[in-house]
């Protein structure tokens, strides 16, 4: 992204916050695997969308309106022999040039520095409770300021969550955001159709995954936003598994919940198709059940409609559906008042999709459901889940898991699914089963 989008950002979150007010932000740690072995380095979102700036050891301070500069970088002094070692970094002169800190200076000054960038600010805007440490450390400033308070100087009395104004940035995505996030709808769109291609019987849960982060990376995204579910069979009925340890069964489906990262935004679909290319009749029927609830709450994504709206959607469709197939047994809206769904789908239909997979923004307003404007980028996944030691259903149902998740914009008029290019239907995921098998 250009530096000039950053530039932007900043301008607008300075002349938000206001003349009384600072903010301080962190870079993520770097966290250490074992002795000097880190793991993948990923900056955190609320830093890297007022800076672009990628590395660790760094704080980026605004303070709105002052004289000898507005947005000051800590950073680590270039160090030949750290570029040796771990290569590129920007350096205070970098800071300047590349990244547009109108101050830089060592990450070594912060403590010194700090309670002179805070003095007379009303309200500090802060991540507090994400880190321990830095919070303790911000504190520390703050009473540093309090200390000079006989010299005539005040100390911000009120800390801001970033929620408030950050997140509420965050929360509308501007062009480059959105070419960000097609990019990666599209990338992981491939990604997906790959796995469809590939899939056979007796291949294992994580060769699946290899040939979709294979596909992230050859069209250039350089991992996935959040660790990719491959589950078959039973395990699809564990909402968080990430083993992917198990070998593929010839009547088994296979539920995959993976997006790739593209300039740090993410995207973010879920799949289930046969292992062997068709779908069983229990399997068939479950199927068209959810589709049938994703696209009744796609259809709700509109603006002006609140956020619960496609949760409520879907929610009555498989209702409904699961009374149709004698798996609940009363009257619609009983089971649905009493939630007797859950026992089938027990999470919600969706989420905010950005930088974060799930990501920053409020979904009530004054103890409301938000309305939904354009620009804000969700996800809709309904799903069904029934495990094979479910006791209280016919034997067919068992040991199937299904989601069918897509990440859905809001336009002026309605909405546009980013994902829509990955096969959804059972005759569109058939044919391109039956056409790779062909292939062969
Ligand atoms: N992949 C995480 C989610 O669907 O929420
Ligand atoms: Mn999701
Ligand atoms: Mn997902």
């Amino acid at each position: 992204m250009d530096a000039e989008v950053f530039a932007r950002r900043r301008a607008a979150f300075l002349s938000r916050i206001g003349m009384d007010s600072a903010a301080v932000l962190a870079a993520a740690p770097t966290r250490r695997r074992s002795r000097d072995v880190a793991y993948p380095y990923r900056q955190d979102s609320d830093f890297y969308y007022l800076t672009g700036f990628p590395e660790p050891d760094a704080v980026a301070v605004f303070v709105p309106g002052r004289k000898k500069g507005e947005f000051v970088l800590f950073c680590r002094e270039y160090d030949p022999q750290k570029a040796l070692w771990e290569g590129r970094h920007a350096g205070l002169k970098g800071a300047r040039k590349q990244y547009g800190a109108d101050e830089a200076y060592s990450i070594e000054e912060l403590d010194k520095m700090m309670p002179e960038l805070l003095a007379d600010r009303r309200r500090l805007h802060c991540g507090l409770g994400r880190d321990g440490e830095f919070d303790r450390r911000l504190l520390g400033w703050i009473d540093e300021v309090k200390k000079r308070s006989r010299a005539g100087v005040r100390a911000p009395e009120e800390l801001v969550d970033f929620d408030r104004v950050l997140h509420e940035m965050r929360l509308i995505k501007g062009p480059e955001e959105l070419a960000a996030m097609r990019r990666a709808a599209e990338i992981s769109a491939r990604a997906h159709e790959r796995a469809m291609r590939v899939c056979r019987p007796g291949m294992y849960e994580y060769q699946i995954e290899a040939e979709i982060v294979h596909e992230f990376m050859r069209q250039g995204a350089r991992s996935p936003a959040y660790p990719s579910i491959v589950a078959s069979g039973d395990n699809a009925c564990v909402l968080h598994y990430t083993a992917n340890d198990s070998c593929l069964k010839d009547g088994d489906l296979i539920l995959i919940d993976a997006g790739a990262e593209y300039d740090c935004y993410a995207a973010d679909i879920t799949r289930t198709f046969p292992v062997n290319g068709r779908f069983s009749p229990p399997q068939r029927a479950l199927y068209e059940l959810v589709l049938e609830a994703q696209l009744a709450a796609i259809d709700k994504v509109k603006p002006g409609n609140h956020w619960n709206e496609p949760h409520e959607a879907a929610v009555r469709v498989l209702t409904k559906g699961l009374i149709r197939l004698g798996l609940l047994d009363g009257r619609l809206s009983r089971l649905i008042k009493k939630e007797a769904y859950k026992d089938f789908y027990m999470h919600r239909t969706g989420h905010w999709l950005g930088m974060d997979v799930h990501d920053v923004g409020d979904y009530k307003v004054d103890g409301q459901w938000r309305e939904l404007q354009p620009g804000m980028v969700l996800t809709v996944e309904p799903g069904l889940y029934i495990g094979k030691g479910n006791k209280n259903v016919s034997k067919r149902w068992r040991g199937i898991g299904i989601r069918i998740e897509d990440d859905v914009l809001v336009t002026e008029t309605g909405c546009e699914v980013l994902t829509a290019a990955v096969p959804k239907t059972i005759a569109e995921i058939e044919a391109l089963m039956e056409t790779a098998r062909e292939n062969l």
